[in-house]
């Protein structure tokens, strides 16, 4: 047993989509969720900058005194992760494992898409792990920039969608790929759209759901689950705008998040 919270930690919004999940699969846990919306894309930095972030987010989410860290981004656990793990005292889970492990169980005709961002599709790191299962793999990767701003917009399956996810996932939907990675957290909101274009013989894999089902099975296994049932368990920190994370942040989730979302200096970490 094990009642301390688990920290996770995206960019913005997308890592509620392991938030989500946790949610569901471990319903007894004790969540603290930061986005950096104050620094939001992480995509499209330089290695150097993923670094930095990722280093400070970790030690804010530290002071709470968390039993384990979930990067619920897929530009840190790509481009982050692998330099810094052993940095820290406190168990770490990126993103990739887990929906590697997935993507390589669900393909038949063992063509994988992988879409990303800049600097996760740059590191190679999905494309290394699924050659790793199975070096007969063919993998078909593109970074797709625009999707993190149509999310943090609100703009989960409007025509300019739409418009982008025919645009970034034509050629990986010409080579005929049974499953798709949705390698950035942030993608799974706009699944509908994505779904709809890629057609229902494609497997869409969310990153963000993977790693929470990932998690649940390592906190069975470390005996680490809470047995904690009353309260709000929830809470969740910004390093911007508090009003559109709580307006956006609330949709997804499907639950009211007014009220409990605070707004921290990230710097200061
Ligand atoms: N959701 C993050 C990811 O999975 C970050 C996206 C971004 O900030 O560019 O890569």
């Amino acid at each position: 047993m094990n009642n301390k919270s688990i920290g996770v930690f995206d960019s913005g919004l997308g890592g509620l989509t392991a938030v989500k999940q946790i949610m569901q699969e471990l319903p007894n846990e004790s969540i603290i969720y930061f986005g950096d919306t104050g620094r939001v894309p992480y995509g499209t930095r330089s290695r150097d900058t993923i670094l930095k972030y990722t280093r400070g987010d970790i030690r804010f989410l530290q002071t709470f005194d968390v039993k384990v860290i979930v990067i619920a981004c897929g530009t840190a656990s790509s481009a982050a992760l692998p330099m810094i793990k052993d940095e820290f005292n406190v168990p770490i889970v990126g993103v990739i494992d887990a929906a590697v492990y997935a993507a390589v169980r669900a393909t038949r005709n063992k063509k994988i898409g992988v879409i990303g961002t800049q600097g996760t599709i740059k590191s190679g790191e999905y494309e290394k792990q699924i050659n790793d299962y199975d070096n007969e793999m063919q993998v078909f990767s593109r970074a797709c920039p625009l999707f993190v701003p149509l999310v943090e917009n609100g703009h989960f399956n409007t025509p300019v969608t739409k418009l982008l996810v025919e645009e970034y996932l034509q050629e990986i939907r010409s080579e005929g790929v049974d499953t798709l990675i949705l390698g950035c957290t942030h993608y799974p909101l706009l699944e509908k759209a994505i779904g709809e274009y890629m057609g229902e013989d494609v497997t869409l894999i969310n990153s963000g759901a993977e790693v929470a089902k990932y998690l649940k099975k390592k906190l069975d296994s470390d005996m680490a689950h809470s047995d904690k049932t009353e309260g709000n368990r929830y809470r969740y920190y910004v390093s911007d705008d508090i009003s559109s994370f709580e307006e956006l942040g609330g949709i997804f989730l499907e639950r009211e998040i007014n009220g409990q979302v605070t707004k921290i200096d990230i710097e200061k970490y």
